[in-house]
């Protein structure tokens, strides 16, 4: 970016944000908006987009870790930046909960996104605003549908371990518990399967053996050809092979895209709880609806992803802008 443009955007960053204090401090229920940002920094869509997209061509794999930090993050006590916080000796935030631990990544990511947003807008924009779009702008890289962002979240003071451990549904967890987990946040059957559940998420990514293990290994429910493939790449028992990683779609594991809903339809589904959503319950129907239409796929994560961004948001005069998304101000 020219310094000219970097430098008469900051000016006016600093003037229209001691406007957007005013208004936040006069109103302590706001809402989130679409124009959360507009005039306080226009430039904060494409400075956002520009890093993550250097970010996923770096790394295909990344646009798909950045998306489940926004997950990760939303279903533990509302959207509010508290995965992004680290450990130190006297505060346990959310990395090191079972969810997360060896698993979660793109955090040096959110730093690089935060650092270029801070360059042009300092002081404005919350960490929790920010994975919300970089979650957007992850899925539009990798091919899938483009949304307008609800922004105006502020960021938590505090994390929860505990709330992370109990919050995140495991991978081994049945049709039943995937809904209460989804309940608790919020959400229902249909968020579950045209969203989390469709496996929209889980058409991107990589899943670590000791994840799937279980599932191929002693499941009859799943197709024999799939279960001796991932059986090469996740040998035995032995917690050695843990981290050894494949893709959770076989078909397009790095685009975002509706094939995940063959593979669950074929019984091809990676993990157990992916499985759980066509296995002649009540989720099968939309399983089916998504193998067959991308439109209707697209349009239900849309509204799926807007609902999880407004899980219990911290606004108004609650939380902080962190100026570094790793620890609190
Ligand atoms: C419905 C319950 C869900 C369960 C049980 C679940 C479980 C998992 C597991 C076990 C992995 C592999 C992690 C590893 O091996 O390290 C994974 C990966 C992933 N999940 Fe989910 N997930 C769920 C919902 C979601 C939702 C709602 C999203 C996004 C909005 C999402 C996005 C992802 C992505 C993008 C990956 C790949 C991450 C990467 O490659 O770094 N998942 N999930
Ligand atoms: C969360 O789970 C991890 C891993 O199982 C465990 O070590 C940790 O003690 C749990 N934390 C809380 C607060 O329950
Ligand atoms: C499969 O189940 C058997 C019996 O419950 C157990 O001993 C074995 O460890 C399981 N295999 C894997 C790979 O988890």
């Amino acid at each position: 970016m020219a310094s000219s443009t970097t430098s008469a955007s900051f000016s006016m960053a600093v003037l229209t944000s001691a406007c957007v204090w005013v208004l936040i401090g006069a109103s302590a229920s706001a809402q989130l908006s679409f124009d959360y940002y507009t005039r306080s920094c226009p430039v904060l869509f494409p400075t956002v987009r520009l890093t993550v997209g250097a970010a996923i061509a770096r790394e295909a794999q990344m646009g798909a870790s950045l998306l489940r930090l926004f997950f990760h993050d939303c279903f533990v006590n509302g959207c509010d930046g508290s995965i992004l916080l680290d450990d130190t000796p006297t505060f346990t935030g959310e990395k090191n909960a079972a969810p997360n631990v060896h698993s979660v990544q793109g955090f040096e990511v959110v730093d690089q996104v935060k650092s270029a947003v801070e360059g042009v807008c300092p002081g404005i924009i919350s960490c929790a605003d920010l994975l919300a779009i970089i979650a957007r702008d992850s899925v539009v890289i990798l091919g899938g549908p483009w949304w307008p962002v609800k922004l105006g979240r502020r960021d938590a003071r505090s994390a929860s371990q505990a709330a992370a451990n109990e919050s995140i549904p495991p991978p081994t967890s049945d049709l039943k518990k995937l809904i209460s987990s989804f309940q608790n946040v919020g959400l229902n059957i249909r968020d579950l399967v045209a969203f989390a559940g469709n496996f929209s998420p889980h058409t991107v990514g990589l899943s670590r053996c000791t994840n799937f293990r279980d599932w191929v290994y002693n499941e009859t429910d799943i197709d024999v050809l799939l279960a001796q493939t991932r059986k090469l790449g996740c040998p035995g028992v032995n917690s050695i092979d843990d981290d050894n990683l494949a893709p959770l779609d076989f078909r397009s594991p790095i685009t975002f895209d509706h094939s995940c809903y063959y593979n669950l339809v074929q019984r091809r589904g990676l993990l157990h709880s992916d499985q759980q959503l066509f296995n002649g319950g009540p989720a099968d129907s939309l399983v089916k609806l998504y193998s067959r239409s991308p439109v209707a796929f697209d349009k239900d994560f849309v509204v799926s992803i807007t609902r999880m961004g407004d899980v219990k948001s911290l606004t108004g005069s609650n939380g902080e802008i962190r100026r570094n998304c790793r620890r609190v101000n």
